[in-house]
């Protein structure tokens, strides 16, 4: 018994931006993205809000799983870019599906955040299971048998489009898993969650309210993270605010490949499984690079790797579910196969998960 996967969707905004696109706005090439990153094209928003996304991404799982919105007792809903922050990106979501008796709230793990999710929505839905093996009524709470956990990002909201080495590598899309308890299969057999702390704020991003004229506030640049973090320029002063995702990436990469070895191996090992029991390692798609130095780590064929980078690009929480929904719609994930899901990103955090389908 356990708790199982049992549906999947994503969705991707309808424009298409090449990287010849993006060479027309900053100095880059299509060959220089493709060797270092193995990005093509992304999708970018025009019109479509985070809410539109994860909207088209969880009504796309609900179909699959042939649900009612209504069966859904619990919503996650994994961003860095909600389309407000109160409302919760999830309170909205909830209201537009018509998830009638879901509890919903937003989860912000950034790139990490498919793990997170899955992994608190699995835990909360196994505890309600367990809780009613206990004699009642001693701990009464709400029961969550069924979750849609969804990733939705509008990433292109805080890319800094002046920035040659942060813009061709985002993208906007949602994606959505619907997890329930299954008293005959295992589901999802274990995971690691781990947060490290970033001082020298490797991966960044202010909010995106910024330093508008606040009456008590004497210094701008008391808003920023980086002041908060006590980062200075050159010059010793406090670093100001800066609304864009901004990054260290080479040491972004190395910290990538370590924490994918590290999250990978350490899940197997809860889950009492060996690598070579894996059919399909979903991982987040950050750089098919990553991928490929994380594979080699690993000892794992890259075949068994779902890659899905080179036509959407980063798109941060919603990445492993896209490429998880990519590995189900191809068919590569048979039921029965364990699927490995590991990711990293800001904070730092990571993790990984091992389920069977
Ligand atoms: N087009 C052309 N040249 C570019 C460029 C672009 N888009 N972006 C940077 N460059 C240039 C740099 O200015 C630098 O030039 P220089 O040698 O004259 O100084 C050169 O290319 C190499 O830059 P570097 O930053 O060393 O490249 P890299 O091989 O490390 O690749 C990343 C850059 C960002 C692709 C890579 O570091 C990476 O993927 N890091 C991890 C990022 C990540 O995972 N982020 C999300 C975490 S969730």
């Amino acid at each position: 018994m356990g708790c199982k996967v049992v549906g999947w969707g994503k969705a991707l905004p309808e424009l298409v931006v090449t990287n010849d696109d993006l060479a027309q706005i900053v100095e880059t090439s299509d060959e220089w993205i493709v060797e270092r990153t193995g990005i093509h094209r992304r999708h970018i928003a025009r019109s479509e809000t985070t809410t539109d996304l994860a909207c088209e991404a969880g009504q796309a799982a609900l179909t699959q799983a042939g649900y009612d919105p209504d069966s859904i007792d619990l919503l996650i809903c994994m961003t860095i870019t909600p389309d407000s922050v109160v409302p919760a990106e999830s309170c909205l979501i909830k209201a537009r599906l018509g998830l009638t008796h879901a509890v919903a709230f937003d989860l912000n793990a950034a790139c990490s955040g498919c793990i997170y999710g899955i992994d608190m929505a699995s835990t909360l839905i196994e505890a309600s299971a367990l809780s009613e093996t206990v004699p009642a009524p001693t701990r009464p709470r709400n029961r969550y048998r069924r979750a849609l956990v969804i990733g939705a990002e509008r990433l292109s909201r805080i890319v800094d489009w002046t920035d040659r080495a942060t813009c061709i590598l985002f993208g906007d899309g949602a994606g959505a898993v619907i997890l329930e308890w299954d008293s005959t299969a295992p589901g999802v057999l274990s995971s690691f969650l781990k947060n490290t702390d970033d001082p020298q704020l490797t991966l960044a991003c202010d909010t995106v309210f910024g330093p508008a004229a606040l009456p008590f506030t004497q210094e701008r640049e008391e808003l920023s993270v980086r002041a908060a973090a006590g980062l200075t320029d050159e010059m010793g002063a406090l670093l100001p605010h800066h609304p864009y995702i901004a990054m260290q990436g080479q040491a972004l990469f190395k910290f990538a490949t370590a924490a994918i070895v590290e999250a990978a191996q350490i899940a197997c090992e809860r889950a009492g499984v060996s690598l070579d029991d894996i059919a399909c390692i979903v991982p987040h798609q950050a750089n098919e690079r990553i991928i490929r130095y994380a594979a080699k780590k690993l000892g794992v064929p890259l075949e068994r790797f779902q890659i899905s980078i080179g036509e959407v690009g980063n798109t941060s929480a919603s990445s492993v579910l896209m490429a998880l929904t990519d590995a189900y719609q191809t068919q590569r994930i048979q039921p029965g196969d364990k699927v490995l899901l590991v990711g990293f990103g800001g904070g730092l955090t990571s993790g990984a998960l091992v389920f069977e389908a």
